[in-house]
């Protein structure tokens, strides 16, 4: 197998599309017969540098990547290794680092060396699959020495190791790793000082990447989604990245929290259930509230954003909600004209939140400024947000 097939229902993630021609590992066929790929996310640590959240002083040779197996970097500490966040800190700018911008390296003269665009597609040699066939990639498991020299790192401290899917339908979008959920990693590294201790619940959790960096500072994470074949997926890239939590005693839970149903499964026979130890902890435990990337279907925004207030209602303690989003523009024909339908309806569904009234709970509700730092490869588009909502009890 060379090509993964797009029909008029696959959706790509961008985290993907971005690297069309990267090659992939493949490392197995899931319950469901899709192919899974293993792909490394680098940590582009920098333990020197203060808090950069400009664009000056931009060094491409420490940008972030995310590549299949083999090569990882030693530049830096691990989250929750003792660092304050302004450790943490990259030099690669925090605002729009393109793809083509990071992925731009410096000769050994210091001269810029420039991907160039492949060929024209008349070129009857092209050294890669012309622009207009744009796939990933495909290795196996036996040809993954092909993918490096450099023998892989046995501490994986600046590494996050990630089993996902590529070109699902839109009902398995939560297999592919989403720019969203990098986005939200990288405030969490940035306010890992928030998260120090704390017990975390993250809603449409997908391959589990934001809750596996929420863990390797947390104490515990319950990691949510919906569906086993999604769970199983997502339990597995937590036993792969173990080494980011297990040193520190956090504990990741993987449990289906499904926004469509107002009660938490507690029967022991379906797999990924909720015991009642969990419950109680979760309830008496869980500050932060996290979600990436799960606003692109009205009926699942308001869906989510009503288990958002049934769940605030009985956590214990006042909490914090941190939800990333992706302004996603459109041509509707609807609307003869460009608009995020799915966008204006997560804003409408935050503005009413805050107007909520009940006596109980109070929603206060702010935009994050995107200049924390970048420590992991995605494009940071403008169109990326991300927001807080403070929930706390009425007095
Ligand atoms: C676009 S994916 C984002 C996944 C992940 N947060 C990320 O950013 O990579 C949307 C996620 O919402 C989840 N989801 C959809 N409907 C859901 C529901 N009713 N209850 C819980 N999760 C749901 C999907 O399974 C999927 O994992």
């Amino acid at each position: 197998m060379d090509e993964v097939t797009f029909t008029s229902d696959t959706v790509l993630s961008d985290v993907h599309l971005c690297t069309p021609n990267q090659r992939h590992l493949m490392v197995r066929l899931n319950s469901v017969g899709q192919p899974v790929f293993l792909s490394q996310f680098k940590f582009a640590w920098n333990q020197d540098s203060q808090i950069d959240s400009g664009t000056e002083d931009v060094d491409h040779r420490n940008v972030p990547t995310e590549e299949t197996p083999a090569g990882t970097s030693s530049t830096g500490s691990p989250p929750g290794s003792g660092h304050s966040s302004v450790g943490f800190s990259s030099k690669a700018s925090a605002d729009t680092i393109g793809q083509d911008r990071a992925g731009a390296q410096l000769d050994e003269d210091g001269d810029l060396d420039v991907v160039r665009r492949p060929r024209a597609a008349s070129d009857p040699n092209p050294p890669w699959p012309p622009r207009d066939k744009v796939h990933p990639m495909i290795l196996t498991q036996e040809e993954e020495d092909v993918l490096g020299d450099e023998a892989p790192d046995c501490s994986f401290h600046d590494t996050i190791r990630i089993e996902h899917t590529m070109a699902t339908p839109l009902e398995d979008v939560g297999k592919q790793v989403w720019r969203g959920a990098l986005f939200l990693a990288d405030y969490i590294l940035f306010q890992w000082d928030l998260f120090q201790g704390r017990t975390v619940l993250e809603l449409g959790a997908g391959t589990g990447f934001a809750s596996i960096v929420a863990a390797s500072v947390a104490q515990t994470v319950y990691c949510t989604d919906v569906g086993e074949d999604l769970l199983a997926m997502c339990q597995r890239n937590i036993a792969l990245n173990s080494h980011l939590t297990a040193s520190r005693g956090s504990v990741i839970k993987v449990r289906e929290l499904d926004w469509l149903k107002d009660d938490l499964c507690t029967d022991p026979k379906v797999p990924f259930s909720w015991s009642e130890e969990d419950i109680s902890d979760l309830y008496s435990h869980t500050t932060i509230l996290l979600a990436a990337e799960v606003f692109y279907d009205d009926d699942l925004t308001d869906a989510l954003f009503k288990t958002l207030f049934r769940l605030t209602h009985k956590l214990k303690n006042s909490c914090t909600a941190i939800l990333s989003v992706e302004k996603r523009l459109n041509f509707t024909l609807s609307h003869l004209d460009i608009t995020c339908q799915a966008y204006d309806h997560f804003r409408a569904s935050l503005h009413q939140l805050e107007k909520l009234q009940d006596g109980q709970v109070r929603f206060v509700v702010e935009p994050v400024e995107a200049s924390f730092p970048q420590n992991l490869m995605y494009e940071r588009i403008q169109q990326l947000e991300l927001w807080r909502i403070f929930v706390e009890p009425v007095t």
